[in-house]
């Protein structure tokens, strides 16, 4: 089977500085994965990078996505292929609920677009998933949304967009004990044989409800160690010095 994702040696730079230092990342169909690193080791750069965000330059190295080089490819037309960033709307959008939002962006997805009531439905079944009040399908994007609210909503658009790779950048939103088991269990329950999910966060907390198949831990704009779930476990005990003062000796 064809891999969903291949990074090969990607180096990125931000206005001149080279931030990406030869990333390689493959995620096969039904995979998820955890990136874990320090504050600073590029992690959110890689996903903005994935994104296809015209702030960052691509210096050398592909991004391939179902085998096709998507390198130089808009952010839009990686939507459109099925592609989805966890933080890619996230300014306000004055006057634009989160149905008709969603709408929208199921439209430019798939082409197809579903009847009023037929979207309703599923925007109320996945808000009950994730314990939200219905009214908030008529709230406008974003506007006023807490750090919680804004995570659930991206969860929401995944859950409505049925994306083929997700990439989800769990900054350090400040979601309460309940609110981040909500949103790792809505993660969770989009699992499935197909769909890859990349989920980037700091915390071993999120990975006790979502098991990564496979955990990396970024250093200094690299992967420096790939392993299974444990290795989050080992970090969680011992922080990233080890890794620290190993790159320090290379
Ligand atoms: N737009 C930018 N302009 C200048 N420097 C940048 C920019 N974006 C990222 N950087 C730098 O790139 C490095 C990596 O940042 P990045 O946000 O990718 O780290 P991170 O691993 O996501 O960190 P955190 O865990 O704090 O979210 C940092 O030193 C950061 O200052
Ligand atoms: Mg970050």
């Amino acid at each position: 089977m064809t891999d969903l994702l291949v990074v090969d040696d990607l180096h990125a730079a931000v206005e001149g500085t080279e931030i990406l230092k030869g990333i390689n990342l493959t995620v096969a169909p039904g995979e998820t994965h955890a990136i874990m690193g320090p504050n600073g080791s590029g992690k959110s750069t890689l996903a903005n990078v994935l994104l296809g965000h015209p702030g960052y330059l691509v210096t050398s190295g592909t991004v391939t996505y179902k085998g096709e080089d998507i390198t130089k490819l808009t952010p839009e037309k990686r939507g459109q292929a099925g592609m989805f960033l966890g933080f890619q709307y996230p300014q306000e959008i004055p006057g634009v609920s989160v149905v008709n939002f969603l709408r929208t962006a199921l439209s430019n997805r798939t082409g197809t677009d579903l009847t009023v009531l037929e979207l309703r439905l599923k925007v109320m079944d996945a808000l009950k998933d994730l314990e939200m009040d219905p009214a908030f399908a008529d709230r406008y994007l974003n506007e006023g949304f807490s750090g919680g609210e804004r995570k659930r909503n991206e969860i929401l658009q995944m859950a409505v967009l049925e994306p083929d790779l997700a990439i989800l950048d769990e900054t350090d939103s400040g979601l309460d004990i309940d609110a981040l088991k909500i949103v790792a269990q809505g993660v969770d329950r989009l699992r499935n044989d197909e769909r890859g999910i990349v989920i980037i966060t700091h915390y071993q907390r999120m990975l006790d409800y979502i098991t990564p198949d496979i955990v990396h831990v970024m250093l200094d704009g690299r992967i420096i160690e790939t392993g299974g779930a444990e290795l989050a476990d080992a970090i969680e005990k011992s922080g990233y010095d080890q890794y620290r003062s190993e790159a320090a000796a290379t």
